[in-house]
């Protein structure tokens, strides 16, 4: 029996399709921090008398169907361990889910930490990350803790993530939840009909590996101005690839403007504050630690009636048992 932890990561540049959908290579690089917060715990046991693979999540037994991802994650590992033995996995989010937050990319950064330790599989950080992406592209990037590259790649083993040195000043998120509500369209089917009916999916897939170039540029120097302004930047690009979609995907809501108008006026003001949203309508701000309390309550004067958190910049997966 295995169990480990992992928080979920908030991309600056965003990762937004797929080369290849079996194995989750992406159309593109990303870039992204790993929150202190929000963490999930998995264990996984080992079941010598079972013949499948079972899911509790939070609490509640998850039906085979519901759990396709996990188990091709299970017998990936299995593989490598070239073990027959079937798990039961279970796995807690704290307030992930209700915050809106990439649960996944928290849950199976946990799950392979966990899964490769009970099953006895020696790895890298690296190989662990490439595990973590065959349950979901953006787990890939929790096995890190701070600022991550998942690198874009051609294959499973090219496809990876590794951390990035930030030498600019200690990061943390605003969170603004608009809504807790699980998406309509999940990411991955998004993604699938983003690249299949928007004309403008291309030019995304082109402008945000410059992107990529350019942010790196940034955090070597430390520049987090230019890293902002480039977050915004593949934030946008991003929603507009989505919007170009037929029936068009609309994952912002007219409140999530409401929210970016004042961020944008917050900086105007002079505060180091940039958003970014994912597939659903919550604004992540990214802001420096010291200013993180003052741009916390300068939102909650606004928006008294949402939820709002903070986060610092926290580590990778770890494991908690043997
Ligand atoms: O890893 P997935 O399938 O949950 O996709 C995540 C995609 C975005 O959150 C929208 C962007 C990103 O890079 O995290």
């Amino acid at each position: 029996m295995s169990t480990a932890v992992a928080q979920p990561n908030i991309a600056l540049i965003k990762y937004w399709g797929k080369q290849d959908e079996k194995l989750i290579i992406p159309a593109t690089s990303s870039i992204s921090l790993t929150l202190s917060g929000f963490p999930t715990t998995t264990t996984v046991t080992l079941n010598p008398e079972t013949d499948h693979d079972r899911v509790t999540l939070n609490g509640q037994s998850i039906p085979p169907e519901g759990t396709g991802r996990m188990r091709r994650l299970l017998s990936w590992v299995r593989e490598l361990a070239g073990s027959q033995q079937h798990a039961h996995v279970t796995s807690t989010n704290t307030i992930a889910t209700a915050a809106g937050l990439a649960s996944s990319a928290a849950g199976f950064a946990a799950l392979a930490k966990a899964a490769t330790m009970a099953y006895g599989v020696e790895i890298s950080d690296r190989e662990l990350s490439t595990i973590a992406r065959l349950g979901s592209g953006s787990a890939a990037r929790s096995v890190y803790g701070g600022m991550v590259r998942w690198n874009r790649g051609y294959d499973h083993d090219s496809s990876y993530a590794e951390p990035l040195q930030w030498k600019g000043q200690p990061l943390a998120f605003v969170i603004v939840q608009i809504s807790g509500a699980k998406k309509q369209v999940s990411s991955g089917q998004g993604m699938t009909q983003t690249i299949t009916t928007s004309p403008f999916y291309e030019g995304w897939v082109t402008s945000n590996q410059e992107l990529v170039q350019q942010a790196e540029s940034a955090i070597e120097h430390g520049d987090l101005a230019r890293l902002g302004e480039l977050t915004e930047l593949s934030t946008m690009r991003m929603h507009a690839s989505m919007l170009g979609a037929h029936p068009p995907l609309r994952y912002l809501s007219g409140e999530s403007f409401t929210v970016l108008d004042a961020v944008t006026e917050l900086r105007t003001q002079g505060h180091p504050v940039w958003a970014t949203a994912d597939a659903g309508p919550n604004i992540k701000i990214l802001t420096t630690a010291q200013e993180c309390e003052q741009v916390y309550h300068a939102i909650c004067e606004r928006f008294g009636h949402l939820t709002i958190f903070t986060s610092a910049i926290g580590q990778g997966v770890y494991s908690t048992s043997g």
